[in-house]
């Protein structure tokens, strides 16, 4: 599988050509009648992409012919302000026109375990499946300066390996519980975008696409489609030691 590598001269560059993409999948479905499954991921850089959707999309996407979900979630309440929901809800949700019932998150303030078990439960049952595994259309990732993506952090081999659909996972620094996506429902699906600015990860995008000296040891490394598509979405400083 060979990866695609976008360069942008910005992050809203960068953005803009992500929201296109989601405007076209919604258009694609919308015309088999069927709903588009996106999940999302925290951080910075998707800000700029939940804004633009918000401000120059609000009215040429279908929102309720998409099913928002997210790849993962500090275990926090929804209004605290290191909720992933949270930002997205304050960032988009509140300035389109979206049912309820098309927003799917991680519930952050229930226990973690039984959490990310009411979330495979979820997946397994809205989702399409591929290969008996539920299938995203498209999932949004980000990369961390270690080269974490998801809630998926390094030295934690257990999320890499899982045969979970959702795991605990716990920030290596803050000891923050997360629920995230495992490797195994991320790989799996249709389409997956990596969007990653910024020179402090230069290095490692560096070493992961061009697989030198230890690049495994980065859970984002680890991110290979099983049977769909993989962009790395960069811009130039993320991407200077290409
Ligand atoms: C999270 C994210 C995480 C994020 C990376 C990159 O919950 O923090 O899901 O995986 O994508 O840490 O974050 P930035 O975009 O802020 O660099």
């Amino acid at each position: 599988m060979k990866e695609k590598i976008e360069i942008y001269d910005s992050g809203e560059k960068l953005a803009e050509s992500v929201a296109k993409i989601i405007q076209q999948k919604t258009i694609e479905k919308q015309k088999r009648n069927e709903q588009l499954f996106i999940a999302l991921s925290g951080g910075n850089t998707p800000k700029i992409l939940f804004e633009l959707l918000a401000n120059q999309y609000k009215k040429t996407i279908n929102w309720n012919s998409i099913r928002f979900y997210w790849v993962d979630e500090r275990c926090v309440p929804p209004n605290d302000d290191e909720s992933n929901f949270g930002v997205v809800k304050s960032l988009l949700f509140n300035n389109i026109e979206i049912y309820g019932s098309r927003i799917e998150r991680m519930q952050g303030e229930n226990e973690p375990h039984e959490e990310a078990f009411r979330y495979m439960e979820i997946l397994s049952s809205q989702l399409p499946s591929k290969n008996s595994v539920p299938s995203f259309d498209l999932i949004l990732l980000g990369m961390g300066d270690d080269g974490h993506t998801a809630s998926i952090f390094p030295n934690q081999p257990h999320l890499l390996n899982s045969d979970k659909l959702c795991e605990v996972s716990e920030h290596p620094i803050s000891g923050q519980k997360r629920i995230t996506l495992t490797t195994k429902t991320i790989n799996n699906a249709a389409e997956i975008i990596f969007l990653v600015t910024g020179e402090k990860k230069a290095q490692i995008i560096k070493e992961i696409l061009k697989q030198e000296d230890n690049y495994l040891e980065y859970p984002s490394a680890h991110i290979q489609p099983t049977w769909g598509e993989l962009t790395w979405m960069l811009d130039k400083e993320a991407a200077q030691f290409l």
